[in-house]
């Protein structure tokens, strides 16, 4: 197992670049169909001197293109395949129609090699979102198929040069550039805290180099594509605030009462940085932090203030006191309690296991089961709370909903929490969450750490 903390350290400085995602304005075709093909493509990570690696990726670009579209618009997106294997594309975080999620097997049939599927939906909030496969993700996104959908506000509060979209992620590369296949599906890594990878990308160069100008206030908009790493960053480092989490807005930006924050899989984090000087983003969860995007501060022209009030998204507030509860208790993987464990209907044992690759459970099922984990009539309010019974952090994903946390440790907290859709959760620990159930469909509660998904960690409810 490669460890989080050992990340190749990158010979120098990333070329000055301004490292913005492709944006999609191009791709729209006579149909009012943004095309988006999932193949495979090269593209150099490492240095110089080493090879383009072979990648997956959506429209040969890594990240994806950037879909960027106004709240309350709708989106038409064709997913061409390319590839060698059947895929389909989830919106992350968007509370979408439910036949438009994108999850294969639940929500529709994966879409074969040379096959098309047309995305139809609309996106109600404003705010940082992504998308990726949603087919063997443990595979496909380890191998590039994700990018940003940014949704505008519909009065825009940053003007595009201020506006800047940093989609984090972590390869793990061999010596020669290739990414490392063979380490693929490990299950040592799926036993315990995931595929790391060695080599950071923010928007997929190492280590960019940003131009700020000095006193004006731009929006830094995080997005964690990594299989597994949570990634420590300390906003206070540059004297930014918080404006959203998970594309939310809070009430007003914020300066973290703790630090460093985490930034889980899947999270996203939207930054108000007015800079003063050159800074760095910074990962601290290793024994030194480790700087993986510059921001080169020079004389700015156009200090703007009072930026930074974000309006909310009409997202239900759930009514506790009429609230379902649910409760779920995960277990296994490495040094972790074992439960008779059931995958697929039948109760498995000692050589199943790594047969099956399922080495993590929810309530003793291990992945996708017949029946939903709970069905609950529309508009219904929800109390999950989640037991972590393993010795590992996991980064928890509700679909089509967003939910507040309402409790951790046993310990009630204010109702300003904000809106979440994936929350972290540590060894041990519990976390009960709240949400109205109301958008209709199957939608799954997962872990966001793709190799424990994959190895159990995946659950789907009913709301009908
Ligand atoms: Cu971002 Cu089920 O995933
Ligand atoms: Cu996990």
């Amino acid at each position: 197992m490669i460890s989080r903390r050992k990340l190749l350290k990158s010979t120098g400085i990333g070329a000055a670049v301004l490292a913005a995602p492709a944006f999609f304005e191009q791709a729209w075709a006579n149909d009012g169909f943004l095309e988006i093909t999932a193949g495979p493509s090269k593209k150099k990570l490492y240095r110089e001197d080493a090879a383009a690696s072979d990648l997956w990726l959506y429209n040969g670009t890594t990240p994806g293109p950037e879909i960027r579209v106004i709240a309350g618009e709708r989106v038409k997106i064709r997913l061409i395949n390319n590839l060698e294997e059947p895929t389909s594309i989830h919106w992350h975080g968007i509370r979408i129609a439910n036949d438009m999620d994108g999850v294969s097997g639940l929500t529709q049939d994966p879409v074969q090699p040379g096959e098309t599927f047309e995305y139809d939906f609309v996106v109600p909030d404003a705010g940082t979102y992504w998308y990726h496969a949603h087919n063997k993700s443990w595979n496909q996104v380890a191998r590039g198929l994700y990018g940003p959908l940014i949704v505008d506000e519909r009065s825009p509060v940053f003007d595009r040069d201020h506006d800047l979209t940093v989609v984090v992620d972590d390869w793990r590369l061999r010596n020669d550039g290739q990414l490392d296949l063979a380490s693929l599906g490990h299950l040592m890594d799926w036993s315990h805290g995931g595929r790391f990878g060695n080599w950071l990308t923010v928007n997929g160069i190492s280590r960019p180099e940003f131009t700020l100008n000095k006193g004006e206030a731009y929006r830094l908009r995080l997005i964690n594509a990594a299989n597994a790493r949570i990634f420590e960053i300390d906003p206070q480092q540059f004297g930014a605030k918080v404006l959203a989490y998970d594309g939310q807005p809070l009430s007003a930006p914020e300066i973290p009462a703790y630090a460093p924050l985490l930034l889980a899989p899947a999270q996203r984090m939207d930054l108000l940085v007015t800079p003063e000087r050159d800074f760095a983003l910074e990962e601290m969860s290793g024994d030194d932090p480790y700087p993986f995007a510059y921001f080169k501060v020079k004389e700015g022209s156009d200090p703007k203030t009072g930026i930074g009030k974000l309006a909310p998204n009409p997202i239900p507030q759930p009514d506790l006191s009429k609230a379902k509860s649910y409760k779920i208790d995960m277990t296994g993987g490495a040094m972790g309690r074992m439960v008779e464990t059931v995958y697929k209907g039948k109760v498995l044992s000692g050589e199943d296991f790594p047969r099956t690759g399922q080495l993590w459970a929810f309530n003793g099922v291990a992945n996708l089961a017949e029946d939903p984990f709970f069905s609950i009539e529309r508009r219904e309010n929800v109390i999950l709370e989640v037991v972590n019974n393993t010795a590992f952090l996991h980064a928890m994903h509700v679909h089509g909903h967003h939910f507040r946390i309402i409790e951790r440790e046993g310990a009630t907290i204010d109702d300003g929490q904000p809106w979440r859709d994936t929350f972290v959760i540590g060894p041990d620990q519990s976390v009960k969450i709240a949400f109205v159930a109301d958008n209709p469909g199957k939608w799954l509660f997962h872990c966001h750490m793709l190799e424990h998904a994959a190895a159990g960690m995946n659950t789907w409810f009913e709301v009908v």
